[in-house]
């Protein structure tokens, strides 16, 4: 059987915008921070789908939800698909969610079609691929591939010092240890998501077959001066804590821009100051600083940089600072007989198409460290991503989605 299967566009894209009503912000934008009302929802929605479609489920005491199309040999390894459907505060409906609905729409086309795969195939939607409630991103990837142990999720607290363990506690049961899998307890992993740069659409390819994933890292640096009221203290001795951070966010800037590396790239997201009040010297002052690079060598010596400079700068001002690395992670390789199963699919469904390298992390980069594992990158509009203006054309989704079930069926049988 080969394109026997019929991806049905129309429901997939229907599903798609139906999750995207699903947001703590008015539509276009979408909201779903981890555990929010929101999220919890969106874990509703795609179950009820996939029941309906006929497939059982799990879920993991992080959250992670496992959607099953069973094989017929039980004694092999399934494969695996899958993304997030958590979302940034004011991000758009079709990052992370492609590769869910899309990888659904996957597996029902499949069984519609009749086809009984040997291997089974899971759909998995990864708990908080996005870093927003506990500034950590792929939390539910890293714990199952053990780059997250139990004991490092647990001292994950929120912006008001709330703990995993106390958000996930009403939600999922077990304990976080047991979300760990085993070396090759998948036989490969597929993730298809937007590109969420510009390469595709400016190639005008239909799908970009993703060799390497770049090196993400993430430091939290507070810095803590002396505050004072902003109209009787004079300039001369001052200790603002926030003109420090400012001077090091510019270094961030500087690091990336002077680096060997064009793949170099630094971006100072977050910034917050104390006492927060128009007439106060701020007191302290707080920083994330996101930092990739496909060259992790490149990506440290600029990392290295940045605490040089962070150094000499709360030296001058006579401000101190905290450096907390959140996580530095290293590249991930694909599987390249993955990446020759991709391109001769695409091949057969005459789809136009590259190799390239992922900038922005994914699930895939962790699911890499247990077991083979590749992406499809589909274009998006102007390569727009995290605003709500992001956009994949119904093509682009269903060029992607026809690929994604025409490997998980050849994979499978
Ligand atoms: C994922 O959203 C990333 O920040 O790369
Ligand atoms: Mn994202
Ligand atoms: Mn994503």
């Amino acid at each position: 059987m080969s394109e026997t299967f019929h991806i049905q566009a129309d429901r997939l894209l229907g599903e798609l915008h139906e999750l995207a009503q699903i947001s703590e912000h008015p539509a276009p934008a979408v909201t779903r921070i981890l555990f929010s009302p929101e999220d919890l929802a969106a874990r509703i929605f795609l179950l009820e789908k996939a029941h309906q479609a006929g497939f059982s489920s799990r879920m993991d005491a992080v959250g992670n939800i496992m959607i099953r199309m069973a094989g017929t040999d039980p004694s092999l390894t399934a494969i695996a698909t899958g993304s997030h459907t958590d979302a940034i505060p004011n991000a758009g409906a079709y990052d992370g969610t492609v590769g869910v609905l899309g990888g659904l729409e996957a597996m029902r086309a499949l069984k519609e079609a009749g086809y009984q795969p040997r291997r089974s195939i899971e759909l998995i939607m990864f708990t908080a691929e996005e870093p927003t409630r506990f500034g950590l991103g792929c939390l539910g990837s890293r714990l199952m591939s053990r780059c997250l142990s139990a004991d490092e999720a647990s001292q994950l607290r929120d912006a008001d010092g709330k703990s995993l363990d106390e958000w996930r506690g009403p939600h999922c049961t077990g304990a976080l240890s047991e979300v760990a899998l085993r070396e090759n307890d998948y036989h490969a992993f597929i993730e298809l998501h937007i590109e969420q740069g510009n390469l595709l659409e400016a190639k005008q390819l239909d799908v970009g077959l993703v060799e390497k994933i770049a090196a993400p890292a993430s430091f939290r640096l507070r810095f803590h001066g002396s505050g004072g009221h902003a109209g009787a203290v004079l300039m001369p001795g001052r200790r603002d804590a926030f003109l420090a951070a400012a001077e090091v966010a510019l270094a961030v800037e500087k690091a990336a821009i002077v680096s060997s590396s064009p793949d170099t790239v630094g971006t100072t997201g977050v910034i917050d100051v104390w006492p927060k009040a128009i007439n106060s010297i701020p007191c302290e002052a707080l920083l994330e600083i996101d930092f990739r690079d496909t060259d992790v060598e490149a990506r440290d010596i600029a990392i290295g940089q940045i605490r040089q400079a962070a150094d000499a700068i709360c030296a001058r001002r006579n401000v101190t600072f905290e450096w907390h690395c959140i996580h530095q992670d290293p590249p991930a390789i694909c599987s390249s007989w993955l990446l020759d199963e991709l391109e001769s699919n695409a091949r057969m469904l005459d789809l136009s198409h590259c190799r390239m390298v992922s900038r922005a992390y994914h699930d895939a980069l962790f699911m890499a460290r247990i077991c083979p594992t590749v992406m499809i990158f589909i274009p998006c509009r102007n390569g727009w991503s995290h605003r709500p203006d992001e956009y994949a054309s119904p093509e682009a989704i269903s060029r992607g989605t026809q690929l994604l079930a025409e490997t998980l069926r050849k994979l499978s049988q």
